[in-house]
């Protein structure tokens, strides 16, 4: 007999208490929200979703139609259910509070409502992220301050890929699990129980036209991936990069591998390309819980304590054995 997300929510929440009815709610939402977007990318041109909005983000990235479209997808989706205290996202260069007509929750929602933006014209997978907080701060107001918590403190994550099949993939410190949608039925079913990354693996994802700009220590860990059975590594590597966060780690949960987006010398002062709160942090988690490991090449990325909304952070993650490797290089380089 098949499990329906509603079910599977229902159940953790009666069985371990392992969620407060809220949160079940939340989830519910985010998922609903999700296959509004899943809708809205299927139809493509049809639809007239595809192409620049021509309008820039709060980090000067050009935004597409989908991007708009997703974020009002979620926010419209979240605002009314007397769940959450706020939101935060991407497209949004401020926290957006849950409106005074509508009664407040105390949980904080953060998301990338479409990554691999670059993907969307040229119908490529893509994605939705999605992290959760719980507000520290007693009383009614909720400040940018409530979000900036360590991602160790996520109550649940997950991301939903648009791609072949739409899928939702989820924890709620639990393990992870994922949810195929059934179009017809309208439902995600549970397809995928406690996924677990292998510990090794021969495949590894970075854009490598970024080559000349890397550090000495990812350098070297590609290298030695490149030089196959003659190197030191003494196996073939085999290499993807699909340009969608999303999708890259959904193999990786799927079949395993290691995915780097690293600091390099493009742009010295940015910490990396990819932000800690709705993408690094959503997607360490699920890595971890699947028993994978998380990196900013010297600590877990789920340690580090944000400063601002929209930080940036080098990332690797992925197979334990290669994160383990490629921290390895970073904190002593001599080995
Ligand atoms: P977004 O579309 O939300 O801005 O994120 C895109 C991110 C990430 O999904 C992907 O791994 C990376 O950018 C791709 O960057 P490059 O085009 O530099 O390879
Ligand atoms: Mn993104
Ligand atoms: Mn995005």
């Amino acid at each position: 007999m098949s499990v329906s997300l509603s079910r599977y929510l229902v159940e953790k929440q009666r069985a371990k208490g392992h969620i407060t009815p809220e949160l079940r709610l939340l989830l519910e939402v985010v998922a609903r929200a999700c296959k509004g977007i899943s809708h809205a990318v299927t139809k493509g041109a049809l639809g007239g979703v595809l192409g620049s909005a021509h309008s820039e983000n709060v980090q000067g990235e050009v935004q597409k139609k989908l991007d708009i479209i997703a974020n009002e997808v979620l926010i419209e989706a979240n605002e009314w259910g007397g769940h959450l205290a706020a939101m935060a996202s991407e497209e949004m260069e401020e926290i957006h509070v849950v409106p005074n007509r509508y009664p407040q929750g105390e949980y904080l929602l953060l998301f990338d409502p479409l990554d691999g933006s670059s993907n969307i014209d040229v119908n490529v997978s893509i994605g939705t992220i999605f992290s959760v907080l719980k507000k520290t701060s007693t009383g009614s107001e909720v400040c940018t301050q409530d979000f900036l918590q360590s991602g160790r403190n996520q109550v649940a994550a997950g991301y939903c890929v648009y791609g072949p099949q739409t899928t939702l993939v989820l924890t709620v410190g639990d393990g992870v699990e994922m949810f195929t949608l059934d179009k017809e039925q309208g439902s995600f079913i549970l397809t995928h129980e406690n996924v677990q990354i292998p510990h090794e693996t021969q495949e590894f994802a970075i854009n490598m036209s970024n080559m000349r700009h890397w550090d000495a220590p990812v350098k070297r860990y590609v290298d030695e991936c490149l030089a196959g059975t003659e190197g030191v590594r003494g196996k073939n590597f085999n290499m993807r990069w699909i340009a969608s966060m999303v999708a890259d780690v959904h193999r990786i949960l799927t079949r395993g591998g290691v995915f780097m987006y690293p600091w390099d010398k493009r742009e010295p002062h940015k910490p990396g390309k990819l932000r800690l709160m709705y993408e690094a942090n959503p997607m360490s988690w699920l890595v971890e819980q699947a028993g994978g490991a998380s990196t900013n090449g010297v600590k877990p990325i789920l340690d580090i304590t944000p400063t601002s909304l929209h930080e940036r952070v080098s990332v690797v993650l992925g197979s334990k054995a290669e994160v383990d490797r490629i921290t390895a290089y970073h904190t002593h380089p001599e080995h």
